[in-house]
């Protein structure tokens, strides 16, 4: 995949193109260096221009200076080191010099969930008044930062009156786990600017991926763009994994309703795979905070607060199917959990459908063997000790009375269900992600539980 990457981005070089008067390659500041500001600044390092990627944690740019990644994202690592050794990217904690010397400065720090609910913006706030300290001349201060619709109005007026600066909001759409992907191929780039100046810098800055569209808004607009798509997707997975519980008694099959549905254009084949809910560092938190916005407009959105619940509701059904399998009781019985993180090909837990799942098996009893490729030492931070962490698959599903596919990884897709068996102490599996072969579960001996596929179990 990299060898396209770096075709794509050397024949993408034709900056000569780009609009007048801005020059190209540009110098580019990311404050932030987590997952969206890693792979945003290597991405524009990629495509040629000078960037340096800030981060008030001192350890951590030691380590991405030594070429060392601080998250799991397939292809970072290669995209990083490659830009490193060309001198186009960089790594410091020195905020100030840098945004001093950029001509962009993204803001790519966190947005945490606050105690009550509500976005935590203090990290973009400290960001923006660090900035407005160190005006010396123009500069686009662009935020990739998912911020409450609105937000990006009050940054703007208070950058104007510190120095000569233009706001932009620039979404991230990156999927963890293919985001180096996404990022050279997205489905769209949208900025909401409303100055010309900073328009025709962030067209050049994004030249090299113009054949996939570049749409240009307000800034509120796009601020709402981020919020609709991810609520959107929210609805349609909590859609899915409805019809799936329906499935479930009526003896359809979901895979199949899926299909037959997503033929249609207008409703396309796409997040229609039923689960045990959606997780991760965006849906949870952006739905909640859409209806947050929303509530002080005092405007309902309905559909958006129905998938949250049906998600929450979603992930405990997994205990539901659990109990068809052991029995009530869950009392003393070794349950194997494969997949810790919230989606295949990332170590991110955060919203993870297993944290809820892990939290009600202990609280029945069940003691818990887990294994995940990726996502071990973060479910560490939040359940030290609670359930038993194993090297190797193998190792986790040894005497285990129900074994539990949570999340797809390919290494859970192949498995060989024949070591499986042997393994097990009771052939009991529920596979939550509908991806293992029941023809041969089944002639193995095996009884199933999935997502709304009766008639295969
Ligand atoms: C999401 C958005 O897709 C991305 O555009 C945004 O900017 C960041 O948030 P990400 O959280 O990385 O990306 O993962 P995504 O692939 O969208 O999946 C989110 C959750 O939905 C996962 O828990 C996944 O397992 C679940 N999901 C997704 C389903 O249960 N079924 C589906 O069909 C698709």
């Amino acid at each position: 995949m990299m060898k396209f990457l770096l075709l794509f981005a050397l024949l993408s070089y034709g900056f000569e193109g780009s609009s007048e008067n801005v020059s190209s390659p540009q110098r580019v500041a990311v404050v932030g260096s987590g997952y969206v500001g890693l792979v945003l600044g290597a991405g524009l390092a990629e495509m040629g221009h000078s960037v340096i990627c800030l981060d008030i944690d001192e350890k951590k740019i030691e380590s991405l200076r030594e070429g060392v990644m601080p998250i799991y994202e397939p292809g970072l690592h290669e995209l990083v080191v490659n830009n490193l050794r060309a001198k186009r990217l960089s790594f410091s904690t020195e905020i100030d010099a840098a945004i001093r010397s950029s001509d962009v400065i993204f803001i790519a720090v966190g947005t945490p969930t606050g105690a009550q609910g509500e976005t935590d913006t203090s990290y973009v706030e400290s960001v923006v008044k660090t900035i407005g300290q160190n005006a010396n001349g123009y500069k686009v201060v662009c935020s990739k930062s998912t911020v409450p619709i609105g937000t990006g109005k009050k940054i703007a007026t208070q950058l104007k009156d510190c120095g000569d600066f233009d706001y932009v909001s620039n979404p991230e759409f990156l999927r963890e786990g293919s985001a180096v992907s996404d990022f050279f191929t997205p489905s769209r780039t949208v900025i909401g600017v409303e100055s010309e100046r900073a328009k025709k810098i962030m067209e050049a800055l994004y030249e090299p991926l113009s054949s996939q569209p570049v749409f240009f808004t307000d800034i509120v607009s796009a601020e709402t763009i981020k919020y609709a798509s991810n609520s959107f997707l929210a609805v349609k997975i909590s859609f899915i994994n409805e019809v799936a519980n329906l499935c479930d008694v009526t003896g359809a099959d979901v895979r199949d309703v899926a299909i037959g549905m997503g033929l249609d254009d207008r409703i396309g084949s796409k997040f229609l795979n039923p689960g045990p809910g959606f997780g991760g560092s965006c849906f949870p938190k952006d739905t909640l905070a859409f209806l947050q916005t929303a509530k002080e407009f005092e405007v309902d959105l309905k559909m958006t607060e129905a998938a949250i619940a049906a998600n929450k509701t979603q992930k405990l059904r997994m205990i539901k199917k659990a109990r068809n399998l052991l029995g009530e009781s869950l009392e003393g019985q070794n349950i194997a959990l494969l997949g810790l993180a919230f989606k295949a090909n990332t170590d991110d837990v955060r919203y993870s459908p297993a944290i809820e799942i892990i939290r009600a098996l202990i609280e029945s009893g069940a003691s818990v063997k887990a294994y995940d490729p990726e996502a071990m030492k973060n479910m560490k931070i939040l359940f030290p000790s609670e359930i038993e962490y194993c090297k190797t698959l193998k190792e986790a599903v040894v005497g285990a009375d129900l074994t539990i596919l949570l999340t797809d990884w390919d290494e859970f897709r192949e498995m060989d269900l024949t070591v499986l068996r042997d393994q097990v102490r009771q052939p009991l599996i529920l596979d939550a992600r509908n991806c293992l072969d029941y023809d041969e579960l089944n002639r193995l001996g095996f009884v199933v539980e999935n997502v709304g596929r009766p008639n295969v179990r």
